[in-house]
């Protein structure tokens, strides 16, 4: 296991479609190992592979509080089957764009297939903090950030706080600066 570099906006690979990886083997497992590490570490509740630059279709999330056991979810090659029509807003943070934080409108409730850390093909229902945050993370799979979702001005000023805060420190500097993920619900 090992801690990898978190990429920060504007990265352009922030930018790429992942590539499925078919089947969960070894070599996989142990990218999940590094990813699960390397979120840990940030800290956050949900990190995808291509945040440490690797463009295939893994993420993993946590969403146990600090005083709970950890429980670790890994997911590869995940699909949204479904979404509901209800609508649900979270303010939502993201390890690649440090300290930043809006609110996002994002379906409530999905249905989601993936292959599980063991290669078993599974589905899930999820809602409230795990259907935004598995929404967030597939999002990454495609090259989309959750500020995509945000208005043009506030997604425009974003990209222009984090292009100049890159070229004043480089992103490693920043990593005391980390916020979750996803920080609180707002209904
Ligand atoms: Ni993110």
């Amino acid at each position: 296991m090992a801690i990898r570099p978190i990429l920060c906006l504007p990265d352009p690979q922030l930018r790429a479609v992942s590539e499925k990886v078919g089947v969960v083997d070894d070599h996989v497992r142990a990218l999940m190992d590094d990813m699960l590490e390397t979120m840990y570490d940030a800290p956050g509740i949900g990190l995808a592979a291509i945040q440490i630059g690797v463009a295939k279709r893994v993420l993993v999330i946590d969403l146990a509080k600090g005083d709970q056991t950890p429980a670790p979810q890994c997911f590869a090659d995940p699909e949204i089957l479904e979404t509901s029509a209800e609508e649900t807003v979270y303010e939502e943070g993201c390890l690649s764009l440090p300290e930043y934080y809006e609110e996002v409108t994002r379906p409530a409730k999905v249905r989601v297939r993936f292959l599980d850390r063991d290669n078993q093909r599974r589905e899930i229902e999820a809602e409230g903090l795990l259907a935004t945050c598995l929404q967030h993370e597939i999002d990454h799979l495609d090259g989309k950030l959750f500020i995509d979702h945000i208005s043009r001005l506030k997604r425009e000023r974003a990209i222009k706080k984090f292009t100049k805060a890159a070229r004043q420190e480089p992103a490693a500097a920043r990593k005391a600066d980390r916020g979750p993920e996803i920080r609180a619900k707002q209904g």
